[in-house]
């Protein structure tokens, strides 16, 4: 059986294509840039290029596929290149879809967020598919929302736009373990809501560093206005920064803070912590020199 992992090049994807690997299935790894997923997986893996723009593309690389994961970033095609990657599927015989898709806050019904809003509307055209599909709905990932964190709290203080919410961040890993448990699984059903074993709140955050460095760390809130304008200034399109807003602003209201328990029970083992990232991204940091 082929296991094809489209967007095998992004954060989530790389790690189920790993993982898959280490379940001994035959993996086809799927990108645009097919030299690029050969540098990383080297002959591991089958490679095959293909734009979730181009739907012809997408039929020759899904050829003799049984089973596909399917990760894209957040885009305004975001659902026209997924249905694009549905439509493919069926009729290349694919029998069953694990789709990355948006966080459940994100996704209520009407969904207050553009994002959101894409994520459900392929999660309806793979209903309307008729194919056997689950759906991985994860919390904030630690490795996007916290990914510059580590750095500043060596330096004393780190900035977050959380204000004083708590989110229950998710480690990447978990969300491949789990995307990877089911695509292995003889069956799935529906959508599974995945976040980190905890709610944390920035002071969370900042006491977890504080312990692991042996030395005060500060949390200091940013504004929304002030979280848009940063990236901004790193040069994001406007569709990412209405993204950042409209989920900054559920966050905020504490939308991003339930927990639920579909780590453990689809990987065996608990989800990771805030702590257990915050303490590899430090050693990680500590390894390159002296911290400060
Ligand atoms: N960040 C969060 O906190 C969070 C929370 C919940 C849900 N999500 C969802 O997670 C998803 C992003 O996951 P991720 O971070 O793993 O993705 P990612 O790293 O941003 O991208 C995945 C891969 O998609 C490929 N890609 C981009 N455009 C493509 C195209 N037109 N055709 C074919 N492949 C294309 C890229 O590879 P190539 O360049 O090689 O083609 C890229 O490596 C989004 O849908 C987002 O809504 C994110």
């Amino acid at each position: 059986m082929v296991y094809a992992v489209v967007g095998a090049n992004g954060r989530v994807g790389r790690l189920v294509a790993g993982a898959l690997l280490g379940a001994g299935v035959r993996v086809r790894a799927i990108g645009r840039d097919a030299a690029r997923l050969r540098t990383a997986f080297g002959c591991a893996v089958e490679t095959a290029a293909a734009d979730l723009g181009e739907p012809a593309s997408l039929a020759a690389a899904l050829a003799s596929v049984e089973r596909v994961f399917i990760a894209s970033p957040v885009h305004p095609q975001l659902a026209a290149h997924q249905t694009n990657l549905v439509g493919a599927a069926r009729a290349a015989g694919v029998q069953r879809i694990v789709k990355l898709s948006g966080s459940a806050w994100t996704m209520q019904p009407g969904s207050p967020t553009s994002t959101g809003a894409a994520h459900r509307a392929v999660e309806e055209a793979l209903a309307a598919a008729g194919i056997e599909h689950a759906c991985v709905r994860p919390n904030a990932f630690m490795q996007g929302s916290l990914a510059e964190a580590p750095r500043a709290m060596a330096r004393g203080s780190f900035e977050l736009p959380i204000g004083g919410a708590r989110v229950s961040y998710i480690d990447v890993a978990d969300i491949a373990a789990v995307a990877a448990a089911l695509l292995l699984a003889p069956r799935v059903a529906g959508a599974v809501e995945i976040t980190g074993p905890a709610a944390v709140s920035g002071d969370d955050l900042a006491a977890s560093a504080a312990e692991l460095l042996g030395r005060p760390v500060a949390y200091a809130p940013i504004g929304i206005d002030a979280a848009v304008a940063k990236m901004r200034a790193s040069g994001a399109p406007p569709f990412l920064l209405r993204h950042l807003e409209e989920v900054l602003t559920l966050i905020r209201a504490g939308a991003a803070a339930a927990t639920t328990g579909e780590v453990a029970r689809l990987c065996g083992r608990p989800a990771g912590s805030v702590r257990d990232f915050l303490r590899a991204s430090l050693a990680a940091m500590s390894a390159d020199g002296p911290l400060r």
